[in-house]
């Protein structure tokens, strides 16, 4: 599985770099071969530094996606704790808004970024509750710790680590939460094993994710992924369930189903019409979906 994985990045990485940045944001040197697990989390935390740091003209919030925000992430604009500097529009979900978190609750937000579902969370779990984010990428930390600086709250703290191998005590947390991160994780049988491990017993999830159904063909992948990012680790449904429920959760949810609409202007630029038409027959699809469960 980890193979198959890493080629999607391999893939993803070089066509996104050929075609899609402009020179000077995306350096040569973040292309090359994508072979390891740890290239690839390379690639993906040079991406979000980008994202973060990238003041204009170049790479923009959806840093070497075009189109992802408009088709994966949703408005945030009526939550409570919403905060514009924080939402660079990289999610494809609202997390928080089916694993019903309490008052005093502890919530840890994977992939965190700059904190937009975490000052959400922190609405919701109260003065007496607790929110950790846990992102990989220094930059994105640096991001959400100004956030949380401007906001003035005590109650968040944005830790640095890999969610694959995280720098968090077991049975510590009471909801994890986490949006459009799983897919760009490389091994997500470890992944969706250390969510567990730190869920304490009882504890929810609820990840909003991107997700295929049926097998996308490699071309398919290539023009999805230069159009709305998030693609290429994404696994096929069947596959990502079986992991959820191959790591102990049980009462498997998805409470949120959506597809991910793929023009054919879009897809014809990077496929030949032969193509288009055999990936609209065989009727293969991106979805947007959110899984919750229980440990
Ligand atoms: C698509 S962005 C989503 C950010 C945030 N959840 C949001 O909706 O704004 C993915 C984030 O996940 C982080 N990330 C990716 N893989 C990770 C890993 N293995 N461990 C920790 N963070 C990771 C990236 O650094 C990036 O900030």
């Amino acid at each position: 599985m980890s193979k198959k994985i890493n080629e999607t990045y391999t893939d993803e990485v070089k066509t996104v770099d050929a075609d899609c940045c402009e020179p000077g944001c995306c350096e040569e040197e973040s292309v090359g071969a994508v072979e390891t697990a740890k290239d690839i989390k390379q690639v993906v935390r040079e991406k979000y530094t980008e994202v973060v740091t990238a003041d204009s003209g170049c790479c923009g919030p959806s840093c070497c996606s075009p189109g992802v925000e408009t088709f994966f992430n949703e408005s945030y604009d009526h939550l409570q704790g919403y905060t514009k500097d924080a939402d660079y529009g990289l999610g494809c979900g609202i997390p928080t808004e089916f694993v019903n978190i309490q008052k005093g609750e502890t919530v840890l937000d994977l992939g965190s970024g700059a904190g937009n579902d975490a000052f959400v969370a922190q609405q919701l779990v109260g003065k007496n509750g607790q929110v950790i984010g846990l992102d990989m990428t220094p930059a994105m930390i640096k991001k959400a710790n100004e956030n949380k600086e401007k906001l003035g709250v005590e109650n968040v703290r944005f830790v640095l680590g890999d969610i694959e191998d995280m720098p968090l005590e077991s049975d510590s947390v009471d909801v994890v939460i986490s949006n459009c991160v799983m897919n760009l994780v490389p091994d997500k049988v470890k992944g969706y094993g250390e969510v567990y491990r730190v869920l304490k017993p009882g504890g929810r999830f609820s990840m909003s994710d991107i997700i295929t159904v049926g097998e996308l063909t490699q071309e398919v992948r290539h023009a999805a992924a230069l159009y709305a990012g998030c693609v290429s680790g994404a696994l096929q449904k069947e596959e990502y369930l079986d992991i959820v429920k191959q790591s102990g959760f049980k009462n498997i949810q998805l409470p949120k189903e959506r597809m991910i609409e793929l023009p054919d202007e879009l897809l014809l630029q990077h496929l030949s019409a032969e193509a288009l038409q055999d990936f609209r027959d065989s009727g293969a699809s991106i979805y947007s979906i959110t899984v919750v469960g229980e440990k």
